[in-house]
């Protein structure tokens, strides 16, 4: 940490911090990538040119480890924050939660100029976007991502949104941060449960667009799993970048970007017939990209040999590939699928890959292959 005379007064120097850029016009935005940069909130948030009250929403959870560091480091740079705690885990992305941090928002007299930093993993990024997306029709957004899951994924490309008892996100906008803000360092108390579901959207694109991150996984996975910094500022890097150039070509999902979605049409299915406490959200896309994998070889070309290096990542990561269903769960599921968000004229689209690295979407499916690949 260097210390200098710029026209503020502490200019801080983060060596290898990595920035991805999100290039959508009037809302493009960076991400910012490294260690020990949570310090560094109240800085990047004054280069926004943001008013000066602001609400941190974190849980019960991130809030008792992050949020002190998070709020000095506003408040040093001028800000106003006040702090807000809501329940961890995924019942917290409700309308329930919603409609209370409205109260609080009013009774800190936040106005348009003012902004809502999320401070935690997904459910916190999505819910609090929601909150930015609609108090006062729209104030300032900015993510502070503590789970892989959320660094490589949930925290880039606007979705946010909540749940309702129908089903998951079903309430929702599409509203871009004004900066997405990874400390790498916060991933060493996340649960490595956590760290592995994360994984498995890394690995994700991989199959989507890069098969070089695919190699680097086979190679590094271990490293990466002990937090190798070198490792994972480069998957969360290259993660990010694949989503900012998929987002950048599709934002509302028109097509291409349901290729993210990889995987996530059984998996997501797995998550709603298992009321949504059985699987982490990775260990459910895992189970469904082994199984689109099975897929892609049976109706796509995708070789036996890159179905077996897919299985093996996921296995090597600590995840599940393969689920025992009953007859009837089996139906369940097929059911559930008819659900998603992705189903066009009741016929639910896949994505498929043709090699690791190369995927098509908006592929119909027979009932037969996917059962055939839950085998
Ligand atoms: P999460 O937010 O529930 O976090 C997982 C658990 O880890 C929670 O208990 C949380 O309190 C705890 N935690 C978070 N950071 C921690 C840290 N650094 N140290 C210790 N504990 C920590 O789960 P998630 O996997 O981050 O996110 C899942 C949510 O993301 C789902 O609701 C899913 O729908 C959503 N999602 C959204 C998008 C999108 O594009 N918006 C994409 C993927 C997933
Ligand atoms: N996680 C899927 C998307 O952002 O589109």
């Amino acid at each position: 940490m260097i210390f200098g005379f710029g026209r503020r007064r502490h200019v801080r120097i983060f060596p290898g911090m990595r920035t991805v850029k999100v290039p959508l016009g009037d809302r493009s935005y960076s991400i910012k990538i490294g260690n020990s940069i949570l310090s560094r909130l109240g800085s990047e948030c004054r280069r926004l040119k943001l008013g000066t009250r602001c609400a941190v929403i974190t849980d019960r959870k991130v809030g008792p480890i992050y949020s002190k560091a998070a709020m000095s480091s506003l408040r040093e740079a001028g800000f106003e924050p006040v702090e807000i705690r809501v329940p961890a885990g995924e019942t917290a992305k409700s309308l329930d939660t919603i409609h209370s941090c409205y109260d609080k928002l009013a009774r800190h007299r936040l106005e348009r100029s003012s902004f809502i930093v999320a401070l935690g993993g997904g459910v916190v990024g999505d819910m609090a976007g929601f909150l930015a997306a609609s108090y006062l029709r729209g104030v300032g957004f900015v993510q502070v991502p503590t789970t892989l899951l959320a660094q490589v994924d949930s925290s880039v490309g606007g979705k946010v949104g909540v749940n309702l008892k129908a089903g998951k996100n079903l309430v929702g906008a599409f509203y871009q941060p004004r900066l997405v803000l990874c400390d790498l360092d916060t991933l060493k108390t996340l649960p490595k449960r956590e760290l592995r579901a994360g994984l498995a959207e890394v690995i994700k694109y991989g199959i989507i667009d890069d098969a070089t991150l695919f190699r680097r996984l086979e190679r590094q996975l271990p490293a990466i799993l002990k937090l190798n910094a070198k490792e994972l500022a480069h998957v969360v890097a290259r993660s990010c970048q694949i989503k900012a150039k998929v987002v950048e070509e599709d934002e509302r999902e028109g097509g291409l970007r349901a290729i993210l979605n990889y995987g996530h049409t059984i998996g997501h299915a797995l998550e709603a017939i298992s009321s949504y406490g059985k699987y982490l959200h990775g260990e459910a896309i895992s189970i469904g990209q082994v199984a689109a994998s099975k897929i892609s070889r049976d109706q796509h070309g995708l070789g036996q040999a890159e179905v077996e290096r897919i299985e093996a990542l996921f296995t090597a990561a600590g995840l599940p590939t393969t689920v025992a269903l009953s007859k009837k769960d089996t139906l369940k599921l097929l059911s559930a699928m008819k659900v998603d968000k992705k189903v066009i004229g009741g016929q639910v689209k896949f994505v498929l890959a043709k090699s690791i690295g190369q995927v098509a979407f908006g592929i119909d499916v027979t009932k037969a292959t996917i059962k055939a690949s839950l085998q």
